[in-house]
């Protein structure tokens, strides 16, 4: 038996302008997707997932929920594994800290810890790149035009400055910005699919959307600038830039009232700056918070019934959790 971990994430600065080649800036949270596999006596190959109650068996047709970690993973890997795995005998169980669809990267967090979950399984040599390279075809299957930002943060960890490939140029911080990030639910589903055709959509007619673009890369790259700095990062300024950024994505039409009016909970009642993070429409709002204004926050927060997290940076991305 063997369960492996694979953290969530938000995305600091630089969303949707990503995909069209600027940087953007993630950083992985202490919120994870679990995969246990353990050795089943029948010989087949079964997939759970727990938070969407459905169970996958080998040769069966494949739920759209499961297609990335069976199209995506289970196919690379027999074909450079050159294994079958039809007859594995291995019964896999997916569950996660948070829901699926949220936008804190529930999909990459998934194919990552099942991939290094499988290999390891599996007993063959594998690094992290190559565990990023199989959820990156996940990831493929599942949002269509991904940046690969979402599965590279879920395999090496901390937070990121990433331009998309190939190949994809990261960066990662050296010294860690003590950073308080709030992630509060819109519980509204949010669609990465739609929301980068909805943008993609808008470029083709508007040809502003360029320039909003190349700001949102500015924002990105002033902000690690700042991070870079670690201790001395001036948090106000990179809430601010938050604020900036989230502008520029309403702009984009990727915000809802809901998103707005989180974005100005948050502002209203200490966040030093706040935005939609990832795909948006739906999803989780992020707000950076210094450490005096936590307690104050979370009060006002319980009292209004939203659902939230408040997190640190997980350091250490994908990991084996145990093995027995
Ligand atoms: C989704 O988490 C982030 C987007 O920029 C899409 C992507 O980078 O693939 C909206």
């Amino acid at each position: 038996m063997l369960i492996t971990s694979a953290p969530m994430k938000t995305i600091l600065f630089g969303e949707h302008a990503v995909v069209y080649g600027y940087p953007a800036i993630a950083s992985a949270l202490d919120i994870y997707v679990y995969t246990k596999i353990r050795k089943i006596t029948e010989p087949t190959l079964i997939i759970k997932s727990r938070e969407y109650n459905l169970e996958w068996r080998y040769g069966e047709p494949v739920p759209k929920e499961l297609k990335p970690v069976v199209e995506g993973v289970i196919k690379s890997i027999e074909r450079d594994f050159d294994v079958k795995l039809h007859k594995a005998g291995i019964y896999a169980e997916i569950f996660s800290d948070a829901p699926p669809a949220c936008g804190l990267g529930t999909s990459a967090g998934t194919s990552v810890s099942f991939t290094l979950a499988l290999l390891k399984y599996l007993d063959v040599h594998y690094d992290k790149d190559l565990i990023n390279k199989y959820a990156f075809e996940a990831e493929k299957i599942s949002h269509g035009k991904p940046s690969g930002i979402d599965n590279t943060i879920a395999v090496y960890g901390g937070i990121l400055k990433y331009i998309k490939g190939p190949p994809p140029k990261i960066e990662q911080l050296s010294q860690m910005t003590p950073l308080n990030l709030i992630l509060v639910d819109t519980m509204i589903p949010k669609n990465t699919k739609k929301a980068v055709m909805m943008v993609s959509d808008l470029r083709a007619k508007y040809s502003i959307i360029d320039n909003i673009m190349a700001s949102i890369g500015k924002i990105a790259e002033e902000a690690w600038r700042e991070l870079r700095k670690g201790e001395d990062a001036d948090i106000e300024k990179l809430g601010t830039l938050m604020n900036i950024n989230h502008g520029l994505l309403s702009s984009l039409g990727v915000s809802s009232s809901k998103i707005e009016e989180i974005v100005h909970f948050l502002r209203n009642n200490g966040a030093l700056g706040s935005k939609l993070t990832g795909a948006g429409i739906g999803g989780f709002v992020l707000g950076i918070i210094r450490s005096e204004a936590i307690k104050e926050i979370k009060k006002k927060l319980n009292t209004v019934g939203y659902r939230y997290f408040i997190s640190s940076i997980n350091m250490s991305g994908v990991k084996l959790l145990k093995q027995k």
